[in-house]
């Protein structure tokens, strides 16, 4: 158990990756780990396009950049981008009946699973939630009907020192009854 605090304590935003590439096998297992991931009626309404190609990965960099965002990006050797997919029937019902939406509550489970096995294999990763979907839909040819919920940076930190957390209290944010 302490394995998984030190991991979760390990993940952080990296904003300064080194050129060196990300190897397949790596990007496998984190997408893998997301696919495990659980999800409401297990619909998994996810896919992930994986971009570690160095065409395409600074063009990807380029449509997250709007308005000065995610300068960063420029080095990052790859992303994976995480698309909405049609939630299964009893999902889609599940969620009308409660108001709820489940499917971005999914992708956003996968999404920790995926940053935390890039973890565990020595990566580092930013989750953006900033970037042009029209633009990024045209380059990975992903149909303009779907929704681009994330993208996620991977690749090698520069920095091997950790910043502190900075995060509310547990007594503002949890009780116990
Ligand atoms: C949904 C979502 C969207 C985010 N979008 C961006 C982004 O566009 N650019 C960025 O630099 N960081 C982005 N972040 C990273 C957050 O700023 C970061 O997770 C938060 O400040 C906590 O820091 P930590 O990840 O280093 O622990 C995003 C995180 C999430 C969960």
């Amino acid at each position: 158990m302490d394995d998984f605090f030190e991991l979760i304590a390990k993940r952080e935003s990296c904003r300064n990756y080194s050129e060196k590439k990300v190897e397949r096998e790596k990007l496998e297992k984190c997408i893998e780990a997301a696919r495990l991931a659980p999800s409401a009626c297990n619909s998994q309404p996810w896919s992930f396009t994986a971009v570690d190609s160095p065409e395409f990965a600074p063009q990807v960099a380029k449509c997250l950049q709007e308005m000065g965002m995610n300068k960063f990006t420029d080095n990052c050797p790859a992303f994976v981008i995480i698309a909405e997919e049609k939630a299964t029937l009893s999902a889609r019902v599940g969620g009308k009946v409660k108001n709820q939406d489940y499917a971005p509550i999914d992708i956003g489970l996968a999404t920790a699973q995926l940053c935390l096995a890039a973890t565990d294999q020595g990566l580092s990763t930013c989750i953006m939630g900033w970037f042009n979907e029209s633009k990024l839909k045209e380059l990975l040819d992903i149909s303009k009907e779907k929704r681009i919920r994330l993208v996620i940076a991977v690749g090698y930190a520069v920095d091997e020192e950790l910043r502190q957390k900075s995060r509310k209290s547990l007594e503002d944010i949890a009780r116990f009854m």
